[in-house]
């Protein structure tokens, strides 16, 4: 499709309007592992390797989540300005960091989901604060449910019994990476002053002091200024994305799950934190494989909770610039143009 009407924008400016709604995207201690090549009849997702954590992700399982996440913000970003597309996960045999290829295929009217969804990707955020009493409610699980599942993703909602063997297996990943000396510095790089500007984690996302949690949130080695406050985990719900597969492209569909679910669940107050460490380290991600009674691999694990409305938004993590994330292709008169 190379034609648009006089209500959309040419394709090659609708692609470069969704790399950069996708540069939001969440991504593991906020790498931004991905780059975009922009051509005048299709959008390109490649790894960034250069920012990846072979430390902690030595098999880039949070490199393809973090990538699949930008991807389904991308594919909401087009449905928002009224483009239905096809998306080739790993088109290129040859080239495995060339992730996807996304491909206008039709003009669609904008439809208010769309629009709601899109504007989801502008407020959705990583709260690390505990969250209020009332609980997640069995209906917004299965919605959650329904969205992983239109992606190939299974979503289990933990019983209470396996959040007290999610509780070991998180404070077993947390005593092995505070044995591994990579993980130390990869954390404290990306938490730090040297990690380049627009990326990593700055210390108003990072609590004043450990929540009391009884799964304990990551620690990153450092105390930010978010007033964690009092509070606790007690009414959050937690759920993990896993599938039949262990490779590449079911990373990839478990981080455009984890998009989905996320902005879903931004739209509905409830606040969505990851818990990676895990799945990051072989012997906790083998615990989890058994709480799903080996029923599938387990991709990652977020714990739900209704937000508290009385917390205001501190301040969103940084973001690369647009120059940085992304390429335009040169063709005279297929260029992009501006992607604001
Ligand atoms: C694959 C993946 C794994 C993540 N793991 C964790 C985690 O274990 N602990 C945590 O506090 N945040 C985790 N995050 C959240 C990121 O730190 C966050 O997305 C990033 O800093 C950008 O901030 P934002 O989500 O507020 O935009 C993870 C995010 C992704 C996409």
């Amino acid at each position: 499709m190379t034609t648009s009407s006089e209500h959309h924008r040419p394709p090659a400016a609708a692609y470069a309007v969704a790399a950069a709604a996708a540069g939001r995207a969440p991504s593991i201690h906020n790498t931004q592992p991905w780059h975009w090549q922009i051509r005048s009849d299709r959008l390109e997702l490649y790894a960034d390797t250069s920012r990846a954590l072979p430390g902690t992700d030595p098999d880039q399982r949070m490199l393809l989540l973090s990538c699949g996440a930008a991807l389904h913000h991308a594919q909401v970003a087009l449905h928002a300005q009224g483009y239905d597309v096809a998306v080739r996960p790993l088109p290129d045999p040859g080239r495995p960091d060339h992730l996807a290829t996304l491909t206008i295929t039709a003009e669609v009217p904008v439809t208010a989901q769309a629009v709601r969804l899109a504007q989801a990707l502008q407020l959705r955020h990583t709260d690390r604060r505990p969250t209020v009493d009332s609980p997640v409610t069995a209906e917004q699980v299965d919605e959650l449910r329904r969205l992983a599942d239109a992606v190939g993703v299974n979503v289990h909602r933990l019983t209470s019994d396996q959040v007290t063997e999610l509780v070991v297996a998180v404070s077993h990943a947390e005593d092995a990476a505070a044995g591994e000396p990579a993980v130390i510095a990869e954390t404290s790089y990306w938490t730090g002053p040297s990690r380049p500007a627009g990326t990593g984690l700055p210390p108003e996302v990072i609590p004043d002091r450990r929540p009391e949690t009884d799964v304990g949130e990551r620690d990153f080695g450092t105390r930010g200024t978010l007033q964690a406050g009092g509070g606790h985990d007690k009414a959050s719900t937690y759920i993990v994305l896993f599938g039949a597969d262990d490779d590449r492209a079911a990373w990839l569909r478990a981080g455009q799950a984890l998009s989905a679910i996320w902005l879903h669940a931004t739209g509905q107050g409830l606040a969505v934190l990851p818990f990676s460490q895990v799945i990051e380290i072989d012997g906790t991600r083998a615990m989890m494989r058994r709480i799903l009674s080996q029923r599938g691999y387990a991709y990652i694990v977020l714990r739900l909770g209704v937000a508290d409305p009385e917390h205001t938004l501190t301040g969103h993590t940084a973001r690369l610039p647009f120059e940085q994330i992304a390429t335009i292709e040169q063709t005279g008169s297929g260029a992009a143009g501006n992607a604001g």
